[in-house]
């Protein structure tokens, strides 16, 4: 399978690699539209949803033509339940910004039937036309969306049971340990390929070992980030903690520049 570099940008810190990941998005919703976004939720979006509405405030961007998937959501959890992640979009994007709502998509975690779902999301997507950029976080584990290691290169959006390390790590959102998701639905790794553009965010030490396994280890399930690889026009945005890993330095503005 053909190999190809991504693009890796190494700012300074959190609030660096915020600004740079929203100008990308900013830069997107100027030069094309109607576009279609994919979405990813998490504490490494936070700050970089925050810029897309001071930005739609300012009158700079408008999401008006725009249509958005998200990677996924949990099953079981409702969408008003403060722990979805149709939750964390209305408070940090959705209800700040002009995206008609019916255009802001993100799998139904309460379908009857999980797997219908699934494959009514990709259809939607399909019929969208594709995604033309994907914005993605990454696990500590090197997963994206929900991905998990394992996880097949070729899988489409589908169920799947979230690692104990996952569990771990998205506690935070939830009342106590017993409530935290045991099962998600999430686009595939082949879902996530499709798309255009890939832009790949990265922040804080936590991420260091799952951002240099993805782009310095092995292509190959134990890490579905490095499934990117394959994919040829992706760019990756690491804050200095996120990319202190990495060894075939130096990157673009890094400090570390020779
Ligand atoms: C999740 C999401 C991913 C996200 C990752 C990292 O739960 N399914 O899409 O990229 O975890 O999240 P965070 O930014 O909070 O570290």
């Amino acid at each position: 399978m053909k190999q190809y570099p991504p693009r890796i940008e190494v700012v300074g810190n959190a609030d660096a690699v915020a600004e740079r990941a929203a100008a990308t998005i900013i830069g997107q919703l100027r030069d094309r539209q109607p576009v279609t976004l994919g979405l990813a939720t998490g504490a490494t979006m936070t700050p970089l949803y925050a810029r897309l509405v001071t930005a739609t405030r300012a009158g700079l961007i408008s999401f008006r033509a725009a249509s958005s998937f998200n990677l996924d959501e949990y099953v079981g959890v409702a969408p008003q339940s403060p722990g979805s992640f149709r939750a964390y979009m209305q408070e940090h994007l959705f209800r700040h910004v002009d995206m008609p709502a019916e255009r802001a998509r993100i799998p139904d975690g309460m379908a009857a039937d999980v797997a219908a779902e699934a494959a009514r999301y990709e259809a939607q997507i399909a019929a969208a036309g594709g995604i033309d950029l994907l914005l993605l976080g990454i696990g500590t584990n090197g997963h994206i969306g929900f991905n998990e290691p394992g996880s097949d290169f070729a899988s489409r959006t589908r169920e799947i049971r979230l690692d104990e390390a996952t569990r771990t790590a998205n506690a935070g959102s939830f009342p106590d340990r017993a409530s935290v998701p045991r099962r998600a639905i999430t686009m595939g790794v082949a879902t996530i390929l499709d798309a255009k553009r890939i832009l790949l965010v990265a922040t804080g030490p936590e991420k260091a070992a799952a951002v240099a396994a993805a782009i310095e280890g092995p292509v190959g399930t134990a890490c579905p980030a490095s499934a990117l690889r394959l994919h040829g026009n992706v760019d990756v945005l690491c804050d200095e903690s996120a990319a202190a890993a990495l060894v075939n330095r130096p990157y673009t503005n890094d400090r570390r520049r020779a």
